[in-house]
């Protein structure tokens, strides 16, 4: 498998847009940008396939090439992301249809239904004749199969999708009695007699059974996956050495990331972050999250230069944004940038959205000296590439939580994703680094396991919370947690079923709060405001570290401590402000004298971001001021600037400036 050497850097490139001169002029532009690789034929496929009977790969061929001699890296795309108008016309069938019956046309982009075998058949033979072309070409160092899979298109209500549906669902239940108890289809009337009697579940009087809807968001990420496979199996027949990959989209809801993971050998994500957020926690937490998915280096494979086009109010990146926002990704384990796009598209629909080189002439851009700038500094990183990301703790996540914890009939305002990203950023705020783990994964080398609202898992996944903690480890998890098995059932007894025994505690009855209401808790002998929930929690074994200081609950316990085995199981029962949050954090790291990596290398605490990364024989370290204001960071050995080029001891980082520091294990020096 061809292994990756040096930071990725490039863009989307789109030259089928522009003219032979224009693109010529663009590998001078490439050269100066320090571009060393771009991702091409993603909307491809009308240009190399302009009617069913003809392949066209002139073009392809002269730009594969000329790339290649300007010693650019291609990640070539199989080009199947918007089906060609030929295509449509001949088969209609093969559009997605939204959940009033009425079929998507031809005229923008991932036009196809999930299920459809036409749309499977065509991208598959196009594919083929992709790979056989090009699988030997030196150029080629990635697949890229299709484009951020569900973007658009995350529900299909035809005839055909039904049916598969209903076939999916005999694969995976066996029995329709299966289905029925797994779908507590006693409520309601629910029941069926025969598969062919379940629908999709598209408009219905009021709210639709929640392990259906469950099931069709499973659906939908797995047909999305056949087609990926499919994709990928047309490709493999020729080609064993280069590595495959999709864009991913982070926190994308439609896509069970980690099972789609197994089937890459790298990941990636587009990261769009709204300018107007200084500290976007979201897309943070989504590097570590892509990280994760393999445990191995990831790549930013878009990112806007400044502004995109798809916002009500498109806000441009501030100078320097771009470039503190892409060492955050490098400092949680990405090894390349890539940008949407390297030429602002005269016309079409992304005709606004900012690209390296701008409608305006380049060397007059600050967006194009930005990225010539960031470009060349990216050269000294040869030393990041490969390297392990090293984490404290970890974040129990799953996609599958995400849906059930969102369906209808249950708090709404309760988000997965705002709730994780408080948590992120009250982790963040004390430099405790993590990697987000699925709950089937192993959980034993990490001395620190939070599972926030955790609403949904499976029985086992209980189990295995319950030896972690009895052989020493500590576990956090929150409010509506340990609520539901994967088919939406409530484990009874009490909440939370699944975790009542490790956290020694019952809930009694939950006490969401509008958005108006908040109440608090006293904490140490300091007072936290509640947001969203609080509720009647009994104590079993557990002790109580906090209090609900409210009429309607006096003195009730608020969040709790369970000594269980040789480990320590906490439980918060309300939603924390992040820096509130980051003190019950405080508490249980130092009560349980839990260490960080980096304070292996410098003194005392910083507000200064501080992750690292491992190498063979040596480490590094990455320094990332977001704040305003100067920083000094005394380090406890000698290192090496990556960014200066200079040993330092000691070093200051300038507000929203970054330094890269190397500690070699062998040495004392560079
Ligand atoms: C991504 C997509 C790109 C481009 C970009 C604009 O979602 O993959 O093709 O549309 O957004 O921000």
């Amino acid at each position: 498998m061809k292994k990756q050497t040096q930071m990725y850097y490039g863009a989307d490139y789109n030259p089928e847009q522009w003219s032979k001169e224009v693109i010529l002029e663009d590998m001078v532009l490439m050269k100066e940008a320090g571009v060393n690789y771009v991702s091409i034929n993603i909307f491809g496929w009308v240009s190399i396939q302009p009617n069913e009977t003809t392949f066209d790969f002139d073009f392809l061929d002269w730009l594969i090439d000329l790339l290649y001699k300007n010693d650019i890296m291609i990640d070539l795309a199989n080009g199947t992301a918007s089906p060609p108008a030929w295509l449509v016309h001949k088969y209609p069938d093969m559009m997605p249809m939204t959940v009033h019956g009425n079929r998507l046309v031809h005229g923008s982009r991932q036009h196809y239904c999930p299920t459809s075998d036409v749309y499977r058949q065509y991208a598959a033979a196009l594919s083929s004749e992709v790979a056989k072309r090009y699988h030997d070409h030196p150029g080629i160092v990635m697949w890229h199969i299709n484009n951020e899979y569900t973007c658009h298109i995350h529900e299909c209500y035809c005839d055909r999708c039904r049916s598969r549906f209903q076939q999916w669902l005999k694969e995976k239940y066996q029995t329709i009695a299966t289905l029925n108890s797994a779908w507590s289809t006693t409520f309601w009337s629910q029941s069926y007699g025969d598969w062919h009697e379940i629908y999709l579940p598209e408009e219905m009087p009021t709210f639709k059974n929640p392990a259906q809807q469950l099931d069709y968001a499973r659906f939908i990420s797995a047909m999305n996956l056949e087609i990926y496979q499919i994709e990928k199996a047309a490709i493999a027949a020729y080609s064993k050495e280069i590595p495959f990959m999709t864009n991913l989209m982070g926190l994308h809801k439609y896509v069970d990331g980690f099972k789609w993971a197994t089937e890459m050998d790298v990941v990636s994500w587009n990261s769009y972050p709204n300018p107007f957020n200084e500290m976007p926690y979201p897309q943070f937490l989504a590097n570590d999250l892509t990280r994760s998915l393999k445990k191995k280096p990831f790549l930013i494979m878009e990112q806007a230069p400044s502004a995109v086009n798809w916002r009500a109010v498109n806000g441009a990146k501030k100078a320097g944004q771009m470039r503190l926002w892409s060492y955050e990704a490098i400092a949680h384990g990405s090894d390349g940038i890539m940008f949407f796009q390297w030429r602002q598209s005269k016309g079409g629909a992304e005709k606004f959205h900012s690209a390296v080189v701008p409608h305006g002439e380049p060397k007059e851009s600050r967006v194009f000296k930005e990225s010539c700038q960031f470009g060349n500094e990216l050269k000294k990183l040869q030393a990041v590439v490969g390297t392990t990301f090293i984490a404290d703790a970890a974040i129990v996540f799953d996609w599958e939580n995400w849906w059930a914890l969102e369906l209808d009939a249950k708090p709404r305002k309760l988000k997965y994703i705002h709730q994780l990203s408080r948590l992120y950023e009250a982790l963040s705020g004390l430099n405790l680094t993590v990697d987000f783990v699925h709950p089937d994964e192993d959980i034993s080398g990490y001395s620190f396991v939070i599972a926030p609202n955790l609403y949904s898992a499976s029985s086992s996944f209980g189990k295995k919370i319950e030896e972690y903690v009895t052989r020493g480890g500590i576990f956090l998890t929150n409010f509506f947690s340990g609520i539901v098995n994967e088919h939406d059932q409530v484990y009874l007894g009490g909440y939370p079923g699944l975790f009542k025994d490790v956290l020694g505690l019952t809930v009694e009855e939950f006490y969401p709060l509008k958005d108006s209401m908040h109440g608090q808790i006293s904490f140490d002998g300091q007072t936290f405001t509640t947001h969203l929930w609080e509720e009647v929690i009994h104590l079993d074994h557990a002790t109580a570290l906090a209090h609900f200081n409210n009429d309607h609950l006096p003195g009730v316990p608020a969040i709790t401590s369970n000594q269980y085995g040789d480990g320590y199981a906490y439980y918060i029962g309300t939603e924390l402000a992040p820096a509130d949050l980051a003190i019950v954090l405080t508490k249980i790291i130092q009560d349980n004298d839990l260490h960080k990596a980096t304070e292996e290398f410098i003194e005392g605490t910083t507000p200064v971001s501080v992750t690292c990364r491992k190498g063979k024989d040596y480490s590094l370290l990455f320094l990332l001021n977001h704040t305003d204001s100067t920083h000094q960071i005394v380090l406890k050995k000698k290192g090496y600037s990556i960014l200066d080029e200079t040993n330092v001891t000691e070093l200051e980082v300038d507000a929203k400036n970054v330094q890269i520091i190397k500690f070699s294990h062998t040495s004392d020096h560079k």
